[in-house]
């Protein structure tokens, strides 16, 4: 299989196959990263993210196709991240996905990047359905119930912001260049965490969703109060705010644990799976584990080039489709937006009102 991602600032190909036993195999996995063409920007531009998808698509598919010793007369199915993401980049991946499989006359598959992630760690540990996922990257924070392909139950999600997101804005405001996640955890590595005492929002609620923007705000009026600050108070920040966030995802992660256990108490090995690019971190994991722990669960983390974005999982997810025919259309839309749970409420931010929709 012949996996393509472009959601966002990354341009990937890959290729998966089975071996004889049924494991999966990476046979090539190619990550070109656009940090330096949005670096001046301080975030991802699309249309500059968009124009540099085309110019490397091409020579990343050959580079993978290389790397695995594989020809194109020799790939099976072509896999493609249609959604969700911004709409330009998930354009130029699918397109050329398509063309591929047109010219060679191969299957299709349009994949949801979420559910690339979503079957990571079973590309990366050959692990059984079900099993409770946590997906924390820069676009998402999510709680879900992975029952079986296709069949993804939404516990919680942000309220605000994407856990990775509340890292890289940290990092902007400090200053320290992008990616912001793991140059906080760099400088935090050097701090003392409890100098400055940030909330843990939604400590104790019933419902399972997640919140980090309140933990932002206050890591900003912080920062603002100890300004002009020292390389010091900078690491201290950081070291405070990843405490913050890593004991708050623990304490919330938490309740989704005791339903799990109680929802399916017959699991003989129940899983925590943790996947997306803030599962890189240290603290983060470590909080995640002693929650698990306390459940009676056992935590499973893929490889770190395998939490951030890159296209195996996309590979991944397209063969586990393929297998079980499910098979794509040419006509397949991209979707810039594409939950993994269809039936549940589409979430943008919290408002007075509520939810917004
Ligand atoms: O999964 P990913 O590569 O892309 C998507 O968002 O889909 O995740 C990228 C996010 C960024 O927000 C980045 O700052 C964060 O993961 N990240 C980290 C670390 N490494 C990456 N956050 C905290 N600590 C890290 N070591
Ligand atoms: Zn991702």
């Amino acid at each position: 299989m012949l996996g393509i991602e472009t959601s966002c600032d990354e341009t990937a190909a890959a290729l998966v196959s089975r071996d004889g036993a049924g494991a999966p195999r990476i046979l090539s996995s190619v990550v070109l990263s656009q940090v330096e063409e949005h670096a001046a920007f301080g975030g991802v531009v699309p249309e500059i993210a968009a124009r540099a998808h085309v110019e490397a698509l091409d020579g990343i598919v050959r580079a993978a196709l290389e790397e695995a010793d594989v020809t194109l007369a020799q790939v099976d199915a072509v896999a493609a991240t249609s959604g969700p993401g911004l709409v330009g980049g998930l354009i130029v991946g699918a397109m050329t996905g398509k063309a591929l499989a047109a010219a060679r006359g191969l299957p299709f598959l349009a994949v949801n990047h979420l559910e690339g992630h979503a079957l990571t760690p079973r590309l990366s540990h050959d692990l059984a359905y079900p099993y409770l996922l946590l997906l924390v990257s820069g676009g998402h924070t999510q709680i879900l119930l992975v029952r079986g392909l296709g069949r993804y139950e939404r516990w919680g999600t942000t309220i605000d912001d994407a856990l990775g997101e509340a890292f890289d804005k940290t990092a902007k405001l400090l200053g320290l260049p992008g990616p912001g996640g793991p140059a906080v955890e760099r400088h935090a590595a050097q701090g003392d965490a409890t100098r400055f005492s940030l909330p843990r929002p939604l400590r104790g609620e019933k419902r399972l969703d997640l919140s980090f923007s309140g933990l932002k705000t206050a890591m900003r009026m912080a920062a603002e109060a100890a300004a002009p600050l020292s390389d010091e108070d900078v690491a201290d920040l950081c070291a405070s705010f990843q405490a913050a966030a890593a004991e708050s995802l623990g304490e919330r992660i938490g309740g989704a644990l005791s339903r799990f256990r109680t929802e399916l108490p017959d699991l003989a090995a129940p899983v925590l799976a943790v996947a997306g690019g803030v599962a890189a971190n240290g603290t983060v994991r470590a909080a995640l584990e002693r929650a698990a722990t306390a459940h009676g669960v056992r935590m499973v983390a893929p490889p770190l080039a395998l939490c951030t974005d890159n296209a195996a999982m996309i590979a991944f997810a397209g063969l586990e489709r393929l297998e079980a025919g499910m098979t794509d259309e040419l006509g397949a839309p991209v979707r810039p937006r594409w939950p993994l749970d269809e039936t549940a409420a589409p979430r943008v931010g919290f408002g007075k009102r509520g939810a917004k929709a």
